[in-house]
């Protein structure tokens, strides 16, 4: 077996603010685009209303208290042994409706408390500035389709970038920037099927994450900025080469999104397709410049399973995120959500993109979103989530030793348990915590620790030696 993981290696969990905070409209707090989005279930999607409806359920404005027992949640993680925590900001706390001059200082000063209480315990923040959440106020400017959000979010960064210096170092600009293909609503509160729309407001999210970067250089050397990416990463179905050119294809509509982020330039398949489709990007002087300039540090993405793809298109069989992939991996088992387990695919991927990036790689996102029981004496026997997460694990140990990729860290998504995003739910938990509420947001919200909170200890405690 594969040697320790590197010294420094930044263990920990993910989190993002409107899946686990609540408290939607406390001190001030604005509505944003996740507090519109009621409960789905498997299958079901997440109805987006216009506005909050009386009598819809919308998990996002209580979640599971994290707003108010963040001090408690971030004890646990110390306990683990944490040496980081992703967790988001929620923008429309610092900005309610997005566009104003002055930030509230009660949204600064909470996240204040909770970078203190990290660094208090040793554990390293690491913030993502904007995770499927845009202030509902921008949606009367067109959101990301129009160029002046860039400007209210950069506004919000240089506030965040200033207020938190010397706590927070590490920074991601947008969580899962491609899935503006895929849901553009969570990505940017765009609600268009329109290419040319979505193509848009990818364009303004790259710009205004390139000047993100270079403003957070400047105003810390310290500073070290990550995109982040939906790990969207598929297999032939078979080996004809018209399977294989399917895969090309499809990676490319994934890949364009780190490639403009990670190389500073539209690759020239994106520009021939545009050009075909009779897309044209809304340039202006200098755009490409600050493209170049404003390259991430490292690229962060989420992992948690393998899409195959092939020639034949008919097939309605959706992986994450409601991407349309077709086949079904016979050799792989599925969560019961639908989602294919493949730890082996993850050395694959850390392999394909630093072969392709050549910079620092970090797994901010990996887990097994399952139903727990809650046996009478109160303990979680979560076997199956160890085996999923210990799998995965074996595999970056090898990327790292046998392969040589630079693996900044691992956070693993929901160390608590939190909304699902993609449904909702509750049920659907990923936690080493337990959060007693229900798919009603019923419950004591009491944090109960699961069989893995404990292997997860001796993970940390040994370096990775102990899986
Ligand atoms: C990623 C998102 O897509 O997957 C998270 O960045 C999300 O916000 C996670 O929670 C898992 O998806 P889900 O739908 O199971 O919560």
């Amino acid at each position: 077996m594969a040697k320790e993981f590197p010294e420094n290696f930044l263990w920990g969990g993910a989190t993002a603010a409107n899946q686990c905070e609540g408290a939607y409209l406390t001190n001030g707090k604005g509505l944003s685009t996740a507090d519109v989005m009621t409960a789905g279930v498997h299958g079901v999607p997440r109805e987006i209303t216009d506005g909050v409806v009386e009598d819809k359920y919308y998990p996002s404005h209580n979640a599971v208290d994290h707003y108010r027992l963040f001090k408690e949640d971030i004890a646990l993680f110390a306990e683990m042994g944490f040496k980081c925590y992703r967790m988001s900001i929620a923008w429309s706390r610092i900005f309610p409706n997005g566009d104003e001059e002055v930030p509230k200082e009660e949204g600064l000063k909470h996240y204040d408390e909770v970078f203190d209480t990290c660094l208090q315990y040793g554990i390293e923040p690491l913030v993502t500035i904007s995770h499927f959440e845009t202030p509902l106020g921008l949606l009367k400017y067109g959101s990301w389709e129009n160029r002046e959000v860039i400007d209210f979010y950069i506004r919000y960064c240089e506030t965040i970038f200033n207020r938190y210096k010397g706590k927070v170092k590490y920074w991601l600009t947008f969580n899962e920037i491609n899935v503006m293909s895929t849901k553009p609503w969570m990505a940017g509160g765009i609600n268009s099927d329109d290419e040319q729309t979505r193509m848009t407001a990818a364009y303004h999210q790259f710009l205004a994450s390139a000047k993100a970067v270079q403003m957070a250089h400047e105003i810390d050397p310290n500073n070290k900025v990550g995109m982040m990416y939906a790990g969207h990463i598929a297999y032939p179905a078979s080996c004809d080469p018209e399977d294989m050119q399917a895969i090309v294809d499809f990676m490319h509509k994934m890949l364009f999104y780190c490639d403009v982020q990670c190389r500073g330039y539209y690759p020239a398949y994106k520009l021939k397709e545009f050009e075909r489709e009779g897309i044209v990007l809304p340039i202006q002087d200098g755009d490409l410049q600050e493209l170049m300039k404003g390259k991430v540090d490292f690229l962060s993405y989420s992992y948690y399973l393998t899409h195959v793809v092939g020639k034949d298109t008919n097939l309605d069989f959706k992986g994450l995120n409601g991407v349309k992939t077709g086949y079904k991996n016979p050799y792989l088992q599925t969560s019961d959500w639908g989602w294919a387990i493949d730890p082996k695919g993850l050395r694959y991927s850390l392999n394909l993109l630093y072969d392709r990036y050549q910079i620092p790689l970090m797994i901010v996102e990996n887990g097994l979103g399952a139903v727990d029981k809650v046996e009478e004496d109160g303990s979680i026997h979560d076997s199956y989530r160890i085996d999923y997460l210990r799998d995965h694990l074996r595999e970056m140990k090898k990327a790292i030793d046998i392969d040589g990729v630079p693996v900044m860290g691992y956070t693993m998504w929901g160390p608590m348990d939190i909304i699902a995003a993609s449904t909702g739910e509750m049920k659907k938990r990923y936690g080493f915590i337990y959060v007693d509420i229900d798919d009603n947001g019923n419950g004591t919200f009491r944090r109960i620790k699961k069989d893995s909170f404990y292997w997860y200890k001796k993970v940390i405690e040994s370096n990775g030696e102990n899986l």
